[in-house]
């Protein structure tokens, strides 16, 4: 170790550069991990919800755990560059990296304006540590922009990616599978160390790497997941030309322990603000390094999960007799997956407009994600309640696995619609009872 570089701090002092998803729930976590912990975001009206104690999206837990952390006086939020760089020893930058519109790539402005606004106000030696999901050699790039940047010569990076899953945010960064510390030197592996002290204490292991390793474990973990569920996604295609059923195929597979049964559920296919938007960045990305023939396979993976919405819009067309035109549709779940807000690339919304612009008479209901829904589909109509949706109804479609969606009885629902039409979008009904209710029952990768 540098013998002129300060011991890293018992508990070292945080700033979470970033108040979203990954940002609010970690700076909430560090916080109530007995960290002092400063937010930042240049978002004014995301600052005075989170100081008002109000977390901006849904995720279950956080609003509890953010009340007592701010209780206890150990976080606390700003829009000032200058008071992160006074107050923190540890600055994590966890900014989000889009896809580009019109492109594969990453956008990466908002990673690259984190780095060139907190740089200026370094004066002394502290660690910045990127958390957002980037193209590997970004770190390279940021390492160059400190050093040219920061009035202290000594600032160091490190790179620690982040796999928390949105609805088990809370968990996932109190209690992580793996930390990842992409370092340098020793000194910034201290300081990482310190700062994960109480996982590190309680069994989490830890993966040493170089930046380019921590770079990629990220895209290469989502693109392992998302290859999963295009795999059995695949196989529910050869399910249907053979007669097979895909969800006891799953099974079968999913007891060989090197399988594994987790990722396995075959449906609608994925979504979200993560899995489609990084296999488009690691394909992009690759290209420009010259090895896209290691990754080509991502192009179907992200083929196959888009098929999957245009074979449940026909499986739907097949129930009203091949057309559309002022039919009513009741699509259930908004969301891009359960226990969320988040209406990102969702596969349901995008669904929900296709048969819109069919003609159909949509009327989507989801428990949490209504109001981004609103604003980013105004053109589809909402229902107040599952039970709304489906009044009237020619046809249920079930595209987000919520509890209530898997709870609702087919006899008590039946009452409500005109006919009794059903598209599992996400294999979570029982067919025989809901055929045993006089449902025409269809999903995908099963009779
Ligand atoms: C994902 C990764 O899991 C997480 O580690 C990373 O940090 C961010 O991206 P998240 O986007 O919250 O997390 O969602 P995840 O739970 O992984 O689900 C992704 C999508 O896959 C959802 O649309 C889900 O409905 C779909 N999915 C998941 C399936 O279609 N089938 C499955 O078996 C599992």
């Amino acid at each position: 170790m540098d013998v002129n570089s300060p011991a890293a701090p018992a508990k070292p002092r945080i700033s979470v550069i970033g108040t979203g998803y990954l940002g609010t729930t970690h700076a909430v976590c560090m916080a109530e991990l007995g960290y002092d912990v400063i937010g930042l975001d240049v978002d004014a009206a995301k600052l005075d919800l989170l100081r008002a104690g109000t977390v901006p999206f849904f995720e279950p837990g956080l609003p509890e755990l953010l009340t007592k952390v701010q209780g206890g006086g150990r976080l606390r939020f700003t829009d000032s560059y200058a008071e992160i760089a006074q107050f923190a020893d540890v600055h994590f930058v966890c900014v989000g990296t889009p896809q580009r519109k019109g492109e594969l790539a990453a956008d990466l402005q908002y990673v690259e304006a984190a780095f060139s606004s907190l740089a200026p106000h370094l004066d002394r030696k502290v660690l910045v540590v990127g958390k957002s999901t980037v193209p590997a050699g970004t770190a390279v790039r940021m390492e160059q922009l400190l050093a040219s940047q920061a009035p202290c010569k000594d600032v160091e990076l490190a790179w620690n990616p982040e796999f928390l899953r949105e609805g088990f945010a809370v968990q996932d960064t109190l209690h992580p599978d793996r930390l990842v510390l992409g370092v340098r030197t020793e000194w910034a592996e201290q300081q990482l160390r310190a700062v994960f002290a109480p996982m590190i204490e309680s069994g989490t292991p830890v993966v040493l790497t170089d930046f380019a390793t921590a770079e990629l474990v990220k895209v290469a973990a989502n693109s392992f997941l998302a290859t999963k569920i295009s795999f059995i996604n695949a196989m529910a295609e050869v399910c249907e030309a053979t007669g097979a059923d895909v969800t006891k195929l799953a099974e079968a597979i999913g007891h060989d322990a090197r399988i594994g049964r987790r990722f396995l559920n075959a449906g609608l296919g994925f979504g979200g603000g993560c899995l489609p938007k990084d296999i488009r960045a690691f394909i992009a990305r690759a290209q420009e390094l010259g090895v896209d023939q290691a990754v080509s396979f991502l192009h179907e993976v992200d083929a196959i999960n888009l098929r999957r919405r245009a074979r449940v819009v026909d499986l739907g067309q097949e129930l009203l007799d091949g057309s559309w035109t002022d039919r009513r549709v009741a699509v259930l779940g908004a969301a891009f997956k359960p226990d969320s807000d988040d209406i990102r690339d969702s596969p349901a919304l995008d669904v929900a407009a296709a048969i819109g612009r069919r003609g159909a008479n949509v009327l989507v209901y989801d428990p949490q994600a209504l109001d981004n829904a609103r604003q980013l589909y105004p053109d589809l109509q909402y229902a107040a309640s599952a039970e709304d949706a489906v009044r009237d109804a020619d046809l249920v479609m079930l595209l987000t696995e919520w509890r209530e969606f898997r709870d609702m009885s087919p006899e008590r629902i039946g009452t409500l619609v005109r006919r009794r039409n059903i598209v599992d979008g996400r294999n979570v009904l029982d067919p025989a009872q809901w055929r045993a209710a006089g449902w025409v029952y269809r999903a995908l990768g099963r009779q």
